[in-house]
């Protein structure tokens, strides 16, 4: 008996399983193939526009294209928090490909840009109305994966949190809760109501179960920091915190704030301040960053 044949015969066997049965469904399985394997058609059927607008099919894909991507840097990020020993090789590789994902983000925006049509957009867009990207739950997903919740509240925020906050109070003053709710009324928008409606809880859960193994948590408890770690690191920051919040901050202004106008966004937010690195100051790995590059986030 060859080789693979008596692996495969330990195999179902181990399984308490007759290996003859298995051996004969291969015999009459049919051959894998391109478009099953990659689910093409399933993938292809996915965009639904609203509108008769033919850009309306790009502005639904590159979305599509861009949680695809989110995704994939999820999915790193997972090996990498679960993994138990962490070493400097691993971790380089691993944030070389979040560096490399991001920046596919970054140079493709310009499909966003000047890849649709100026008027068709700002028609088609107002059919979108409560929804924004600012729901995409992956994008903070992968916050919580990267850092501590503490590095996701605003100096402002953090100036309101009580001395030893617990989860709920974080997620309280969180800095996107800057998007869409009044401090002063406690009114909330629809974006923000829907979206905290639909994940909310998940991300509490989450908080919980990755709580002191986020990748900024696994980074302090490294003995040393190389320096080419260190670069790979601040260069993700920078990527995914500054350069594409600006590249798509861009955006926005060519579309919404074309003649200085600043039409209000589906999500409702005072998106010229909001979405801006400055005013986020999200950061996932500070201890990297100087007082002075701390303090001039975003401006350069
Ligand atoms: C024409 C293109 C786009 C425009 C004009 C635009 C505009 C905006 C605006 C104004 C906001 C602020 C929230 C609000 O009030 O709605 C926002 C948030 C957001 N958008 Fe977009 N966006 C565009 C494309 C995209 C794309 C392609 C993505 C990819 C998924 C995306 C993801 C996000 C995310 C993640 C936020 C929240 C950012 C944060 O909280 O820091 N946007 N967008």
């Amino acid at each position: 008996m060859s080789d693979i044949k008596k692996k495969l015969k330990e195999k179902y066997e181990q399984l308490g399983e007759n290996p003859e049965t298995y051996l004969k469904g291969l015999l009459h399985a049919k051959p894998i193939n391109y478009w099953d394997y990659v689910e093409v058609n399933t993938l292809l059927s996915l965009q639904k526009p609203r509108t008769h607008f033919k850009d309306e099919s790009i502005f639904i894909m590159y979305h599509q294209v861009t949680e695809l991507v989110l995704k994939m840097m999820c999915h790193e990020l997972e090996q990498i928090t679960e993994e138990k020993q962490l070493t400097e090789d691993y971790l380089i590789t691993k944030i070389n490909r979040l560096n490399r994902y991001t920046t596919l983000l970054i140079t493709s925006f310009d499909i966003m840009k000047d890849g649709m049509d100026y008027d068709d957009y700002n028609i088609f867009r107002s059919t979108l109305t409560p929804a924004s990207g600012f729901q995409s739950a992956q994008f903070r997903y992968i916050e919580l994966y990267c850092t501590r919740l503490q590095n996701l509240v605003n100096d402002q925020g953090k100036s309101r949190l009580p001395v030893k906050p617990t989860i709920a109070d974080y997620f309280e003053h969180i800095y996107w809760k800057d998007a869409g709710l009044n401090r002063k009324t406690g009114e909330k928008t629809l974006t923000m109501q829907q979206f905290e409606d639909e994940y909310l809880e998940g991300f509490v859960a989450f908080a919980k179960k990755i709580e002191g193994n986020t990748l900024e948590d696994r980074i302090l408890e490294l003995p040393e920091l190389s320096s080419d770690l260190k670069d790979k690191l601040k260069e993700f920051d920078v990527l995914y915190n500054v350069k594409w919040p600006l590249v798509h901050l861009s955006t926005a202004k060519h579309y919404l704030n074309k003649k200085g106008e600043q039409k209000a966004a589906t999500g409702g937010s005072k998106w010229i301040k909001y979405l801006h690195p400055k005013h986020q100051q999200r950061k996932f790995f500070p201890v990297l960053w100087t007082q002075n590059e701390k303090d001039s986030w975003g401006s350069n």
